[in-house]
C-alpha cells in the first residue's frame, strides 16, 4: 500500500519501548523523521540505533530527548526541539503511558494523578502545543494510543480505565475543532499486547487479586476472544494507516484492535 508519508516529521511519546518504538521504527522505515521522547535515557540510545537498523536507507532523521511528558516543561521541550529543527510538525502520536493495576482501596491518590497527568493530561497538552502550527498549514495528523480498558472496566484497573476513557472524549471533541483545517485525529484502542507494561501489568493483577504471575497473564489471554496478545507491530500497522492519506475522511474514530473484547454496541 503506497502510503506517501515520506518527507515527514513525526514526533512518538513514549517512543523507547513497546508500541511507540514499533510507531517509530514503522514511521521512519516510510522515509519519516521522527523524534521520539521517554524519560530513560539509555533505554533512548538503544530505540534510536533499534530504528536506524530497521531502515539504514530511509533518508529520514531519528532525535530522541529526555522529558517527562506526564509535566508541561517535557510537553514542551519535546514539542519544543522538535519545532526549532523541522519548524514542523505533521504527525503526532501521543502514546506514553503507564497507569498501574492494583486494589481500588490501596491505590494512593498519587497513583491516580500520575495516570490521568501522562496519559489524559499529557495527551491534552501535547495537541495544544501542536495543532495550533498543523491548523494553521491545514496540515497534521494525530494518533492517540488509548486501551479497550476504556470499554472494559474492572475494579483494580481504574485509574488506566478512566484516563482511557477519558482521552475517546477528548479525541473526538477536539476532532471537531481541527476537522475545518483538515487536521485529522484518531485514537486505537488495544486489548493486550506482547510489550514489557504487558509483563508488568500482569505481576500488578497478580499482586492485587493473591494471585500467580502465570495465571494473571493466563486469564488476560483467556479474556480475548481471539485467544492472542496483539504483537506492537499490528499497533503501528495502524497508526501507519491512520496518519496516511489512505485515511483522508477518518477523523474522530476510534479503531478497536483487541481480539474481541469488547462486545459493546
Ligand atoms: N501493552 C498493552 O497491553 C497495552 C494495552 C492497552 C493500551 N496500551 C497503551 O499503549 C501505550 C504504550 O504501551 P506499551 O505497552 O508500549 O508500554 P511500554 O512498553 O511500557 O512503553 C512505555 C513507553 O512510554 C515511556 N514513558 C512512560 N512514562 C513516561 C513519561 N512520564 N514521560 C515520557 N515517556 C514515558 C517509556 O519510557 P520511560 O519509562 O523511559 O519514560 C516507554 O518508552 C500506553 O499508553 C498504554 O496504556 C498498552
Amino acid at each position: 500500500m503506497q502510503l506517501n508519508l515520506a518527507g515527514k516529521t513525526a514526533i512518538i511519546t513514549g517512543g523507547s519501548a513497546g508500541i511507540g518504538l514499533a510507531c517509530a521504527q514503522a514511521l521512519y522505515a516510510e522515509g519519516v523523521s521522527v523524534l521520539i521522547a521517554a524519560r530513560d535515557e539509555a533505554r533512548l540510545a538503544r530505540a534510536l540505533t533499534a530504528i536506524e537498523a530497521h531502515a539504514e536507507q530511509s533518508g529520514a532523521q531519528a532525535m530522541s530527548v529526555s522529558a517527562d511528558v506526564s509535566t508541561a516543561a517535557g510537553v514542551e521541550r519535546t514539542c519544543g526541539l522538535a519545532l526549532r529543527t523541522w519548524s514542523q510538525v505533521d504527525i503526532l502520536i501521543n502514546n506514553a503511558g503507564s497507569a498501574p493495576s492494583g486494589d481500588f482501596y490501596s491505590l494512593s491518590d498519587d497513583a491516580y494523578h500520575g495516570a490521568w497527568d501522562l496519559k489524559l493530561l499529557g495527551y491534552m497538552r501535547m495537541v495544544r502545543a501542536l495543532a495550533p502550527q498543523m491548523k494553521a498549514r491545514r496540515e497534521g495528523r494525530i494518533v492517540n494510543i488509548v486501551g479497550a480498558a476504556a470499554h472494559n472496566p474492572t475494579p483494580t484497573f481504574l485509574a488506566g480505565g478512566t484516563a482511557n476513557a477519558a482521552i475517546i472524549n477528548f479525541t473526538k471533541g477536539i476532532s471537531q475543532d481541527l476537522a475545518p483545517y483538515g487536521v485529522r485525529i484518531n485514537a486505537i484502542s488495544p486489548g493486550p499486547v506482547d510489550t514489557e507494561r504487558a509483563r508488568s501489568l500482569a505481576r500488578q493483577e497478580a499482586a492485587a487479586q493473591g494471585i500467580s504471575v502465570e495465571e494473571a497473564t493466563a486469564r488476560r489471554v483467556a479474556s480475548v476472544p481471539l485467544g492472542r496478545m496483539a504483537k506492537a507491530d499490528e499497533i503501528a500497522d495502524m497508526a501507519l494507516f491512520l496518519v496516511s492519506d489512505r485515511a483522508a475522511s477518518i477523523t474522530g474514530a476510534e479503531i478497536l484492535i483487541d481480539g474481541g473484547t469488547t462486545a459493546s454496541v
